[in-house]
């Protein structure tokens, strides 16, 4: 960094280095620099900045002149980043540095003052959870998205049968309709997940300062207000060493990441050329290289991929917090970069989801086929026969038998005659054959 005369020994750093007469090792610097990745916290840190400048002045602890030049400078500031034009400095370790020696250097003294009454523990603290507060906003309103595109093609298919699966093995009629309304609930509480965590994150660190508090008659309630925030947090100790919001944030990915897997899974399996249950469009898949019939559903695959770095996320920091004791330690530094990355890949996971869902092309007529097949109609076939008067276990044993003799006769069930069905069972009348095509079955339930 650039040695600051009146302010500390060359080399040694302007913000704390007052006791020091040295710099840091080259090492030392590099890993204890943030600003390579908390530099994403920049609108953060000015917001939070400012709802405390205003806060001092309230409180006459900033001079209004101070407090204006503070504003005038952040907000001046805040154009050169967004313009691109900042000069991020290594030396100066974090963003919350960078942006107060930009203010001083533009503003002179007062930017010196905006730090009474404030730590960087505290700073970071409130930075970090208006960063993930908006993470969670710009994420739900995706995932609304994502459900609307859902329901969009759930009602178009409301009536088209498909096979329903357990064990992946063909178990009983649905329809394409009911299948993705599956996802929409999943969806639906994964937005309760990010609700319950921003409605339990929502509280402010400031004045909680490096982990005691200040003496400084501060108004926590008013910087809380400014901020967005429904109170201030309780404890110092607790609010600068929490990151519960940001592991509750990643568990919250790591099951809608999860969700969004098992969707991709189905995605791949149902484009394979055995199934052909769907048809991605030109702009969700990939050629191949060698093979030139290929259609890749690399989207869905990377969508299924993800998951592994959202769950990496959460493991990841749930192993930093682990172990750590009261206050703050340089390792929850560590909370950022597993964060953003998830919030990144949950992101681009949800748009992609959307693009697939809203483009894909469903085969009814071979989804029709196949949902009877595989003696899909089993189940209805024992349901008719508890009607006429047996005993479920029965019915089913009944039923068993039917499927069996219709194997072996290469028919589907509808392709016994009422003569083969009553060898096996007298009961059994043509009234049965109404039940055993896959529109009764779907229209049954
Ligand atoms: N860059 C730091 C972090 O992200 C800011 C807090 C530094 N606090 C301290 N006492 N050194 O955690």
């Amino acid at each position: 960094m650039s040695p600051d005369a009146s302010h500390g020994e060359a080399g040694a750093n302007a913000q704390w280095g007052g006791r020091f007469s040295a710099g840091p090792a080259a090492v030392m610097a590099e890993i204890n620099a943030s600003i390579g990745f908390d530099r994403r916290l920049w609108r953060q840190d000015i917001r939070g900045s400012l709802a405390h400048a205003a806060m001092l002045a309230r409180i006459g602890v900033l001079s209004a002149e101070d407090a204006a030049a503070i504003a005038g400078g952040l907000a001046a500031i805040g154009e050169e980043i967004a313009a691109g034009r900042f000069d991020f400095s290594t030396d100066l370790e974090d963003i919350h540095m960078n942006i107060e020696a930009r203010l001083t250097a533009r503003i002179g003294e007062a930017g010196r003052r905006l730090h009474t009454a404030r730590s960087r523990n505290d700073q970071v603290a409130t930075d970090f959870r208006l960063w993930v507060r908006d993470a969670i906003d710009g994420l739900d309103g995706q995932t609304v998205a994502l459900m609307r595109a859902l329901a969009t093609r759930a009602a178009e298919h409301a009536a088209d049968p498909m096979p329903g699966f357990t064990h992946l093995q063909t178990a009983q009629p649905v329809t394409f309709g009911h299948h993705l309304l599956a996802y929409v609930e999943m969806l639906a509480r994964d937005r309760g997940r990010l609700a319950d965590c921003r409605r339990r994150m929502n509280e402010c660190p400031l004045g909680s300062a490096a982990l005691a508090g200040t003496s400084f008659p501060i108004d926590r309630a008013m910087t809380a207000a400014a901020l967005g925030f429904d109170r201030p947090t309780a404890n110092s100790l607790d609010a600068v060493s929490d990151r519960d919001f940001a592991l509750e944030f990643l568990s919250a990915g790591a099951i809608a990441a999860m969700h969004l897997s098992r969707l991709a899974e189905e995605i791949v399996i149902w484009c394979s050329a055995p199934y052909g249950f769907i048809r991605l469009s030109d702009a969700y898949t990939t050629g191949s290289s060698i093979m030139p019939q290929k259609r890749n559903p690399d989207a869905a695959e990377l969508v299924r991929a993800k998951t592994g770095r959202i769950t990496g996320a959460l493991v990841g920091l749930l192993t930093v917090m682990k172990g750590l004791p009261l206050a703050y330690a340089k390792d929850m530094q560590e909370d950022k970069q597993p964060v953003f990355d998830a919030a990144d890949a949950w992101a681009l996971s949800l748009a992609a989801m959307e693009g697939m869902v809203r483009d894909l092309v469903p085969d009814t007529a071979r989804m029709r086929a196949q949902a009877g097949a595989g003696f899909a109609t089993a189940t209805d076939l024992a349901d008719w026969l508890v009607r006429a008067g047996l005993p479920f276990r029965d019915a089913h044993h009944v039923t068993g038998r039917l499927v069996a003799a219709a194997e072996r006769r290469g028919v589907d069930l509808a392709g016994l005659s009422l003569d083969e069905m009553r060898a096996v069972e007298p009961r059994i009348t043509a009234d049965v054959y109404s039940v055993l095509t896959v529109e009764a079955s779907v229209a049954s339930r």
